[in-house]
């Protein structure tokens, strides 16, 4: 299963080629057998790594995106670790390591809750438990991403091992 099939209702059809060639990058680079999807959303990459990746925790801190994914789950059989919970209390808690950490288009989110000099700490910690982090800053037109770390855009996809902060 590539993406549960109500993904992408309503979305435009450039929406789905973006998503369908991040996933193809995803797929490409990711190693190991676990995955850590931080802010999961309707669990398209969740759901998209799961056949490369047999481990898969996936959380968000909304309560109604990840009934939606334990509803698909349940349909498609799968056995993904769905948890609704907020970064900084997840992270608190956090007692494993990853292969992989997926926090793509959520920074800006933390950045928004709990200001620069926080967000910055908390993405320090998100590239400690795994061994490689994927990450994005999401959309260009966003401006209130630009300049948290230092101004200027981010690559799409972080380096390995490569730690920020
Ligand atoms: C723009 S969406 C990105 C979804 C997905 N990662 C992607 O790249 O398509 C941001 C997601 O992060 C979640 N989120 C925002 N703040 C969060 C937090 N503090 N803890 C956990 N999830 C959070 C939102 O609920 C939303 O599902």
């Amino acid at each position: 299963m590539d993406y549960h099939p109500d993904f992408f209702a309503g979305a435009g059809s450039s929406c789905r080629a973006n998503c369908e060639e991040r996933l193809a990058v995803l797929r490409r680079h990711v190693r190991g057998s676990s995955l850590l999807d931080i802010g999961c959303s309707g669990g398209y990459y969740s759901f998209g790594m799961r056949e490369r990746l047999p481990d898969v925790v996936a959380i968000d801190e909304v309560p109604e995106l990840v009934e939606g994914c334990l509803r698909v789950q349940e349909r498609e059989g799968t056995d993904i670790d769905f948890r609704c919970v907020g970064l900084v209390e997840f992270l608190d808690s956090a007692v494993r390591r990853w292969d992989n950490v997926f926090y793509l288009s959520v920074h800006h989110h933390i950045v928004e809750q709990e200001g620069n000099a926080k967000a910055a700490e908390l993405l320090r910690r998100v590239s400690e438990v795994g061994d490689r982090l994927f990450f994005d800053m999401g959309q260009q037109n966003e401006k209130r991403c630009q300049g948290t770390l230092g101004g200027g855009c981010f690559p799409p996809w972080g380096t390995p091992r490569r730690r920020i902060g």
